[in-house]
């Protein structure tokens, strides 16, 4: 299903066989009952690595988990809200949980505007995750991703957890929608059309790397389509006229990632490669302490995380409006919890 994740093709006959060995585990979907989260715990329903579906969220998760649970795939699903230490239960025995709870965008905000009340939201659900599961593999949906990974990070560093192999930034909805966006002005199919986005989770921190995709752009192409892969959020936030931001494209996005990171961790399969936002000395010099570029995955994690390659002064150009921005939103996730 999800076609577009990148594996080192002469490895991909591993990966079929793989991919079909019964080794399963538990994961944990908190916010499950949002509106990333309903989609989200449904394409997890059918991924064949998961045994125990966990839905967390503080209110209508068992309903959700009522009506995933009748899909006839193998794995059991359980809903659980605050009441009876629901979220101890639901994180309990997880090998991988996936956090798309906290507020959405309205018209008008910036993802950075969501920080005040998704920070707390985050930092909490680090805490019990560092308290319960301390060794998953934590992906994080929330915005502003860019502070969410550190206020996570920090949290878990407090705790004495930390594993910075095993926390991941979710940035797989920007290179779904490049990947679309340049097919759209290519005339291709977008399984055609694979670009490299690094950087941020925001605006001028998501960085195309159109250089590299194989395709000739004139400077107009150029310009309008780097600013509809850095804004594309903003598309759907106005589209959805204050009833939220995306959520289907982003549970298709989660549950590519998710399903790469159990391929990986537990399907035993070689030479998966996403992007996504993580520890990083890319940019450490530059007192950038995270950063989202193409990462090796392994069984245990980031197992290597890509260089960003030969980029043009176009893209240097950009990633030095990125790296100010980035260090801006690291330091403030940090300085939170701190
Ligand atoms: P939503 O409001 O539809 O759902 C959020 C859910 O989180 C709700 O069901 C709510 O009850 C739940 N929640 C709130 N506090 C909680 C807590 N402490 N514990 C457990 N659950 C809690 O929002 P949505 O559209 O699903 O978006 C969720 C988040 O994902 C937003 O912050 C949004 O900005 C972000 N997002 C990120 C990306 C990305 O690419 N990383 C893409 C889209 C949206
Ligand atoms: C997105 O990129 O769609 C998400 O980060 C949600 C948003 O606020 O735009």
């Amino acid at each position: 299903m999800f076609a577009a994740s990148r594996v080192i093709p002469s490895l991909a006959a591993k990966r079929a066989f793989s991919t079909s060995a019964a080794n399963l585990s538990k994961v944990a979907v908190l916010g499950a009952a949002g509106g990333i989260g309903q989609p989200l715990s449904l394409l997890m329903k059918e991924n064949k690595h998961v045994t125990d579906l966990s839905l967390y969220d503080i209110v209508n998760a068992p309903g959700v988990a009522a009506d995933v649970s009748h899909i006839n795939t193998k794995s059991v699903v359980k809903g659980y809200t605050p009441e009876n230490d629901g979220l101890k239960a639901a994180l309990e025995g997880a090998h991988l949980v996936i956090i798309p709870a906290g507020v959405p965008r309205k018209p008008g905000m910036t993802r950075d505007d969501l920080f005040n009340t998704n920070a707390s939201i985050v930092r909490d659900l680090a805490e019990a995750s560092a308290k319960y599961c301390p060794n998953a593999h934590f992906l994080i949906i929330s915005n502003p991703v860019n502070s969410t990974v550190p206020i996570f990070a920090e949290t878990l560093k407090k705790a004495g957890v930390f594993n910075p192999k095993r926390l991941y930034g979710v940035t797989t909805l920007d290179v779904v929608r490049a990947s679309r966006f340049v097919a759209e002005v290519k005339g291709k199919d977008p399984k055609d059309c694979k670009v490299t986005v690094v950087g941020g989770h925001s605006g001028v921190t998501i960085v195309p790397l159109l250089s590299q995709t194989g395709e000739s752009f004139t400077k107009e192409e150029l310009d309008a389509l780097t600013h509809r892969i850095q804004f594309g959020g903003d598309e759907v936030v106005q589209a959805k006229n204050g009833t939220g931001s995306a959520t289907l494209s982003m549970a298709f996005a989660g549950a590519r990632f998710a399903s790469s990171v159990l391929d990986a961790t537990v399907g035993g399969v070689k030479g998966v490669v996403e992007p996504s936002f993580v520890q990083s000395d890319l940019f450490k010099s530059e007192g950038v302490e995270y950063f989202s570029s193409n990462i090796e995955l392994g069984p245990e994690g980031v197992e290597k995380i890509h260089g960003l390659g030969e980029i043009s002064d176009y893209e240097k150009e950009l990633i030095s409006k990125a790296v100010p921005e980035l260090k801006k939103n690291i330091t403030k996730g940090n300085a939170f919890v701190q």
